[in-house]
């Protein structure tokens, strides 16, 4: 492995921040961008399909990004033999950072799901609630978590 990552090192590298770039600036796009436009529609039933359907595409073109990032992860944690050093700890931080991230999209995956079909059933009421814990509190807690997993990288990239 400590072979194989010093041959491919700039390819890992660039999968991993480019898995980071894509999962963490989707959701800041979807939070800050897309999200302030679907407010402006005024009927609720279209406002929350569209919302639901851009978390849907969003959730889907993120999904390889989170195993690619995790990859490459391992692939560093053995080729650096992190385990070994000085920066053990920073690279467990970032793997428990890694797991709260996933574990809060899959469960976000899951409410928006549930919220698509209370859509289809009529209940608003329900659909919008099921996706505003999304908006409000779970999207920005993955985009906080992803900021704090770059600047860690940052520091691991600077001291390794
Ligand atoms: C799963 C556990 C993780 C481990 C073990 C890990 C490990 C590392 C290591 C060793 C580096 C330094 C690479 C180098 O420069 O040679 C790094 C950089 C980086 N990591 Fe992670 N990482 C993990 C998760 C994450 C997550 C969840 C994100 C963001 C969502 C992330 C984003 C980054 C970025 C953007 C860099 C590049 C920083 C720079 O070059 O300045 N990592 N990571």
């Amino acid at each position: 492995m400590v072979e194989i990552f010093a041959e491919y090192k700039a390819l890992i590298v660039f999968l991993h921040v480019v898995s980071a770039v894509i999962w963490v600036g989707g959701m800041i796009a979807l939070r800050f961008a897309a999200h302030a436009s679907f407010m402006e529609i005024d009927e609720p039933k279209e406002r929350l399909t569209r919302i639901a359907h851009a978390m849907k595409r969003l959730f889907i073109i993120v999904f390889p990004f989170t195993i690619i990032l995790l990859i490459t992860a391992v692939i560093m944690l053995l080729g650096y033999d992190l385990k070994n050093t000085e920066y053990n700890s920073l690279g467990q931080i970032k793997e428990g950072i890694w797991s709260v991230m996933f574990i809060n999209y899959f469960v976000m995956i899951i409410r928006r799901n549930r919220a698509s079909k209370l859509i289809k059933l009529g209940d608003m009421a329900g659909a919008k609630f099921s996706m505003g814990l999304i908006g409000k509190y779970m999207i920005p807690l993955n985009i906080i978590l992803g900021l704090v997993a770059i600047y860690l990288g940052a520091t691991l990239s600077s001291a390794l």
